[in-house]
């Protein structure tokens, strides 16, 4: 594994790429437009980029506050030639660190059935059915309280 660096995109360029990768990985397959990828939370959020040694980014994932203590972790993706290689468990442990920063105690997401072997690899727990994407895209409802990590 190359060193990682994960922070926020910064530069106008880093952030076209960030929510590229989002769009790409998250939307594209299922034919949805460009800017699909954003919702009206983004400036309010936590954002995380891995970046390579070349400075490209090739995993994405996004946190923010639901309520004073809860936080909710989106838009997960990891460039398809670098999954499987822990990069997506870093990203996780980023956002999950900023969130206890932040004091939050728990994170809650909606995972699609794809990646919840992911997410429980993690410590999260199923509590409930999530919503029904694009008439295809099921998700779990799941909790990770952050005291135990
Ligand atoms: C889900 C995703 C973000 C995970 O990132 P990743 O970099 O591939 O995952 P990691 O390599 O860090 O996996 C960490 C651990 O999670 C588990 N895991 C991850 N993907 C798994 C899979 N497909 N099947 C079984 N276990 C899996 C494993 O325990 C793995 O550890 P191991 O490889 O040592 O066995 C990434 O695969 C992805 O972008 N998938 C497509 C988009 C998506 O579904 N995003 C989530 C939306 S909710």
């Amino acid at each position: 594994m190359f060193n990682l660096m994960i922070r926020s995109p910064l530069s106008a360029k880093e952030w076209q790429a960030y929510y590229k990768l989002r769009w790409q990985v998250l939307r594209a397959p299922h034919g949805q437009l460009l800017g699909s990828e954003q919702d009206e939370l983004e400036a309010q959020a936590f954002h995380g980029s891995v970046f390579t040694e070349q400075q490209d980014i090739v995993g994405v994932g996004r946190l923010h506050r639901l309520t004073e203590q809860t936080g909710q972790i989106r838009y997960m993706a990891v460039a398809e030639a670098y999954q499987r290689q822990g990069i997506g468990i870093q990203l996780l442990n980023y956002l999950e660190s900023i969130a206890i920063n932040e004091n939050m105690r728990t994170i809650k997401l909606n995972a699609r059935e794809n990646a919840l072997p992911f997410y429980l690899s993690s410590g999260y727990q199923i509590i409930g059915e999530g919503p029904l994407l694009y008439g295809v895209i099921t998700h779990k409802w799941m909790i990770k309280e952050l005291n135990d990590v």
